[in-house]
């Protein structure tokens, strides 16, 4: 038998169903029943009026618990009023398994009890259209690459060295090797393909140690990193720009309904669209102090920095040019001023902060081979990246986007622990 979902309703209008899923809400007013089925693809009311059923399915309408599965049978009907804009006419309903005491009831719950129950929060109205948004994310952002030519070339997640410094390696033993570790970028890997491709883009899971217990910070998390033989920092930067634009129209053009769900107010992504404002390290110190804010010249932008900074503005801002001691080992010096990398931050607005970060690489071996010797890291470990400055080593760049806190930017979420389904920080890897 053909299977049908609550998505499909508008080509079943008059029709006698059949469907599958479980009992979301329910509410009865003597004569009438109302269950509010779910499949995963929307909700349905159905409506069991006491004459026209069976005594027996009127009586498991009130048995029925809330998270059973259950199999729902009527005739569909347009009802614009209803949820999703159909209601069945009931005739019959079984119970597939009886839920017994759902953890999750309609009344509030904290954070902490949600997160433990992680598994069923997953099946709320609220974190299917998070789910449901996240996945167009990604699509947005394979579709961006492929439609351009990019290869997705898929990077290790066991790797021999770091390659965002050494404070956030997780470690583990590795066989009669000694140690590896979980990748925090796919980044050095992504350049290795650039020179074999031209074009590729990594997308996979990163990890960090961090210590850090805030509303962005996630130790498992996915980044998508595209990088780009013979690009420099403009190339990069107009390449930022185009993607920011093509995800996040695509997605809050398809993902309306569920950005509803989600109460997101959609007046800033709607502008967000090319140019987007491009300043430099020393701009945003100089936007700092004009409000007041203590800041050390030299110091790398903290998350409250960030946010005044994107609070400046009205779509995502580009800040370039940070001195190099703050930045990472395989950054291009800026030709103009030694002290400055050629990276590039991208800080979202809202107060949501940097979402990507990327820059032009060292591609001169001897430069990057001091750089090695600078941030202590074992030259050993790096030969194989090296070799990408000796044998035809050209000028490339690219960047990482962290899918988490796009995510919980295009749905206005306070904490990425919301945007990935089993999340794992500090403090927390379970479920
Ligand atoms: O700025 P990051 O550390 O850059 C890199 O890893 C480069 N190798 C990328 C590249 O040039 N190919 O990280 C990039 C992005 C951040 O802007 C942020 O969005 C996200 O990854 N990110 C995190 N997201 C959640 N939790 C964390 N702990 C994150 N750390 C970084
Ligand atoms: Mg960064």
């Amino acid at each position: 038998m053909q299977k049908i979902y609550i998505s499909d309703l508008k080509n079943f209008i008059g029709q006698e169903i059949t469907l599958k899923g479980w009992l979301y809400n329910k509410r009865s007013s003597g004569k009438v029943k109302f269950i509010i089925l779910r499949d995963g693809t929307g909700y349905l009311q159905c409506v069991y009026f006491k004459g026209s059923v069976t005594p027996e399915v009127f009586e498991l309408c009130d048995k029925v618990t809330q998270e059973s599965s259950i199999e729902v049978t009527g005739r569909v009907k347009e009802e614009p009023r209803a949820v999703g804009g159909f209601e069945l006419d009931g005739v019959d309903l079984k119970i597939i398994s009886l839920s017994q005491e759902y953890p999750i009831t309609p009344k509030e719950h904290g954070i902490e009890f949600l997160m433990d129950n992680r598994h069923l929060w997953l099946r709320s109205s609220r974190q299917v259209a998070i789910m449901k948004v996240r996945h167009r994310i990604i699509k947005a952002i394979r579709d961006f690459f492929d439609n351009k030519g990019f290869v997705l070339m898929d990077s290790p997640i066991l790797t021999p060295a770091a390659c965002e410094g050494t404070s956030t390696l997780f470690e583990t033993e590795y066989f009669d090797l000694g140690k590896a570790y979980l990748t925090q970028s796919g980044q050095l890997y992504a350049e290795a393909g650039a020179l074999a491709l031209g074009k590729v883009y990594t997308f996979g899971p990163t990890f960090r140690a961090e210590k850090s217990k805030t509303r962005r910070h996630l130790t498992e998390f996915w980044m998508v990193e595209p990088e780009v033989a013979f690009n420099d920092l403009n190339d990069n930067m107009d390449l930022i720009e185009e993607f920011i634009e093509y995800v996040v129209q695509t997605v809050i053009a398809d993902r309306e309904e569920e950005l509803k769900v989600l109460e997101r107010d959609l007046t800033s992504l709607k502008n967000c669209k090319r140019p987007f404002p491009r300043i430099s390290y020393d701009d945003a110190v100089e936007i700092l102090k004009k409000n007041n804010i203590d800041f050390q010249y030299g110091n790398d932008l903290g998350g409250t920095d960030e946010t005044i900074i994107s609070n400046q503005f009205d779509r995502p801002v580009l800040v370039h040019r940070y001195p190099q001691e703050v930045k990472a080992f395989y950054m291009k010096r800026d030709p103009e001023n030694a002290n400055l990398a050629l990276a590039v931050d991208v800080l979202a607005p809202e107060g949501v902060g940097e979402i990507i970060g990327g820059s032009q690489r060292e591609d001169n071996l001897d430069l990057l081979l001091e750089r090695i010797k600078e941030h202590d890291l074992p030259q050993e470990a790096f030969e194989w990246y090296l070799d990408l400055r000796r044998y035809g080593s050209v000028p490339h760049a690219g960047f990482g986007l962290g899918l988490e806190r796009t995510v919980g930017w295009i749905c206005g979420l306070e904490h990425v622990r919301e945007t990935i389904p089993f999340p794992r920080m500090i403090y927390r890897n379970t479920p």
